[in-house]
């Protein structure tokens, strides 16, 4: 087991961890964040993104060593306007997908405040979703371009 120091959502946390225990896990079990779900586990889906020093990463993917002394962004850590406009559109159905699509949209609304629809493809392209065919997930992205 080691210490290791992350900085989640503004708050710094000294875990006592396995080395190579998945972030995901860590921010889950260990820090009680349970919004960044797991999907696949393998590195496919995007369920579980987080923004690591600035950067969308998987973090099912991540060995938390790896991690140590960063900064890290969770679901938890953001406005609402991404999640409220995912509600207004019917962005979010079984809601698995719904926390890694978000990340992701605020990574790519950071980039390119106004994205246009193939901007927002190629931003969420890592992310999947079994349930809403994607378009109000692209509709989702647009309101919220629209009203920031
Ligand atoms: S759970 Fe991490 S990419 Fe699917
Ligand atoms: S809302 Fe169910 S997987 Fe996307």
């Amino acid at each position: 087991m080691r210490i290791v120091q992350l900085t989640v959502n503004g708050v710094s946390h000294e875990v006592n961890v396995w080395p190579m225990a998945r972030l995901m896990d860590v921010l889950r079990e260990d820090i009680g964040l349970t919004g960044t779900k797991e999907g696949c586990g393998e590195g496919e889906c995007g369920a579980c993104a987080v923004l690591l020093d600035g950067e969308l990463v998987n973090s099912c993917l991540i060995p938390v060593m790896q991690a140590n002394g960063s900064k890290i962004v969770t679901i938890e850590g953001l406005s609402g306007s991404l999640q409220e406009a995912f509600l207004q559109t019917g962005g979010a159905q079984c809601g698995i997908c719904t926390p890694g699509m978000i990340m992701a949209a605020h990574a790519l609304l950071e980039r390119i405040p106004k994205p246009m629809l193939d901007d927002i493809r190629e931003g969420l392209a890592g992310n999947l979703c079994r349930c809403t065919g994607y378009q109000k997930i692209f509709d989702a992205v647009t309101l919220a371009a629209k009203s920031a």
